[in-house]
């Protein structure tokens, strides 16, 4: 039977598959589940920014604006309810209850305020760290630099406080996605998560306002995060997650194959239940088998630009090929 055992971020992994940050491992006893059902590792529901900044924000607002402070308390109370402590609760329970790797997630924006927070993340036992930064360009004279520079500082400033792992999760659309993973590389992150997935934006026209749905992705998303893997395996150093649209098992070999360390899967989850962790699993080491590979390192990055030789066919974004499959076909 093939061994799916995998290294991530320096943590021992029974399996590269693993649950994203998502409602399934916002308790323990979902957590607990997935660990039952088969996962690698488990990433933690996101604590946002804005929760464990509330403390220094108040603090802030209090030493500009003393004449106010009272009003301030409603900072205190929003902490008390779903800030830090619970999100420091969560680790420490989950870490006792499971003995998988349990990543803690930040959906980050800024620098500011890490200190305390990365240090209380690291103290209450998280095997690691995955920062969820999406910064929308948000002003017409914004560079690319400078966003790229926001980044990299919220990298750095995690860095400096702790000693755990540390991983990025990005989104797409970035010009260059090598110069971003380069540069994320080099500053020290373990991983990178590729990519992260934007809810789709959309209107309802009846009642003219904003539509929420397709919060789950298909199958179909996957190509992008395929490509970026095949084309950064070997060229960083981080280790490689893929994420967005990996459903099933051929597609978690896809990406193997294109060189990820892990894969991260949530959609699927909401799909086909918990249990599709299993088949997911069953299905990858079914095709090992069948293509006599005993272990994840003999195959993984194959199809990679640097172990391929395709260089031409991966780097082409527009449809020259199918172009000219059709022409060929035509003069057949
Ligand atoms: C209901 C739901 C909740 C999610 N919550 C988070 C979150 O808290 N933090 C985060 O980084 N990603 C979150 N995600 C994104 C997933 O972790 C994942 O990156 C995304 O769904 C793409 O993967 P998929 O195609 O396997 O669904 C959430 C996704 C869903 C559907």
């Amino acid at each position: 039977m093939a061994d799916l055992k995998t290294r991530y971020m320096g943590l021992e992994l029974k399996s590269p598959v693993i649950v994203a940050s998502s409602d399934f491992t916002k308790n323990v006893e979902s957590i607990r589940q997935c660990r039952d059902q088969g996962a690698g590792a488990v990433v933690l529901k996101s604590i946002f920014q804005e929760e464990f900044t509330a403390r220094s924000i108040k603090a802030e607002l209090e030493s500009g604006y003393p004449q106010y402070a009272e009003s301030f308390d409603y900072v205190e109370q929003m902490i008390a309810d779903r800030g830090q402590d619970a999100y420091l609760a969560l680790i420490r329970e989950a870490k006792e209850s499971v003995e998988i790797p349990v990543i803690a997630s930040i959906n980050a924006y800024s620098a500011k305020g890490w200190a305390e927070y990365a240090r209380n993340v690291q103290e209450a036992g998280a095997d690691a760290l995955e920062l969820n930064i999406a910064l929308l360009p948000s002003a017409p004279d914004e560079t690319s630099a400078e966003i790229e520079a926001r980044y990299l500082e919220i990298l750095r400033r995690v860095k400096k406080e702790i000693s755990l792992p540390v991983a990025l999760k990005i989104g797409p659309y970035f010009t260059s996605v090598f110069r971003i993973a380069d540069k994320f590389s080099a500053e020290g992150a373990a991983a990178l998560v590729l990519f992260n997935r934007f809810y789709p934006f959309d209107f309802d026209i009846d009642k003219i306002g904003l539509s929420y749905g397709g919060f789950l992705s298909t199958s179909a998303e996957m190509s992008h995060t395929l490509r970026w893997m095949a084309l950064l395996y070997g060229i960083v150093e981080s280790d490689l997650a893929a994420a967005t649209g990996i459903h099933t098992g051929d597609d978690a070999v896809k990406q193997l194959l294109a060189g990820a360390t892990t894969v991260q899967v949530c959609s699927t989850l909401y799909k086909n239940g918990l249990e599709h962790l299993k088949i997911l699993n069953d299905n990858i080491s079914g095709w090992m088998d069948k293509k006599g590979f005993a272990s994840i390192d003999e195959f993984r990055g194959l199809l990679s630009k640097e172990k391929a030789h395709y260089p031409e066919e991966i780097e082409r974004l527009q449809f020259m090929k199918a172009l000219l499959d059709k022409d060929e076909g035509t003069r057949r």
